[in-house]
């Protein structure tokens, strides 16, 4: 298979690959001075011509990044799933999407393409995450969640049931949120508020 981009992300995503069985065969980024990730050298530039029925995999966290560059490519893109991830069966995940390490996917929720479920994340039941989303490290989306294109979910957030998360939002990270956020909004801290005490 085929990965682009050689930063950090990169090297979780090639040992994903190697944990399923998977030799790199290029390894493409723009940055001529990144020299190599996890052993493999970066082969160049993105080259449409090299390896053509080699699938791919854009390997880059940054949502925006990573959608421009999926409209650039020609070969088919693939999923990675690491091992360790735990998916419900009737969990759909679409091409180009990244699984990594100890996450947790329940039933019937539908996750887009282009997304990485990074480290431990955890998503529940029926939750809707759509194209090019990034649920960052120990995030938590509880039940019914809806996630819209190109918004990062930050680090360790905790998302309340039911709620929707609009488009190209930043969730900052350790964000306990517990209402609807609107399209492009940035939004970090705990908004939880003392509703009752406990008996
Ligand atoms: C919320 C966030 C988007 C804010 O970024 P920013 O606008 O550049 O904010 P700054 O770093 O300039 O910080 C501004 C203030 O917010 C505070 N702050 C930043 N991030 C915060 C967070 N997640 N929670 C609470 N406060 C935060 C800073 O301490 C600073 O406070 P101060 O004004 O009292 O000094 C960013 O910090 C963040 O959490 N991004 C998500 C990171 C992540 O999880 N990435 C995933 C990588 S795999």
């Amino acid at each position: 298979m085929l990965l682009y981009g050689a930063g950090g992300h990169a090297g979780v995503v090639a040992g994903i690959a190697r944990d399923c069985g998977k030799i790199i065969k290029a390894l493409f980024d723009d940055d001529l001075q990144k020299i190599a990730v996890a052993g493999t050298p970066v082969t160049g530039s993105y080259n449409t011509e090299l390896f053509v029925n080699e699938p791919i995999v854009i390997a880059i966290g940054n949502n925006r990044i990573r959608r421009r560059i999926s409209g650039q490519i020609t070969h088919c893109f693939v999923s990675l799933i690491h091992p360790s991830a735990l998916i419900d069966k009737t969990v759909t995940i679409g091409t180009g999407t990244v699984i990594v390490h100890g996450s947790i996917i329940q039933a019937n929720s539908r996750i887009g393409n282009h997304v990485i479920v990074n480290t431990g994340a955890t998503i529940d039941h029926d939750c809707e995450i759509a194209d090019y989303v990034h649920i960052a490290p120990g995030a938590v989306l509880c039940g019914k969640v809806c996630i819209g294109e190109s918004s990062l979910i930050g680090a360790g957030s905790c998302i309340a049931p039911n709620l929707v998360i609009g488009k190209n939002c930043i969730i900052g990270a350790g964000s306990i949120v517990t209402v609807n956020i609107p399209d492009s909004a940035v939004v970090r801290g705990n908004s939880s508020r003392v509703i009752r005490l406990n008996a």
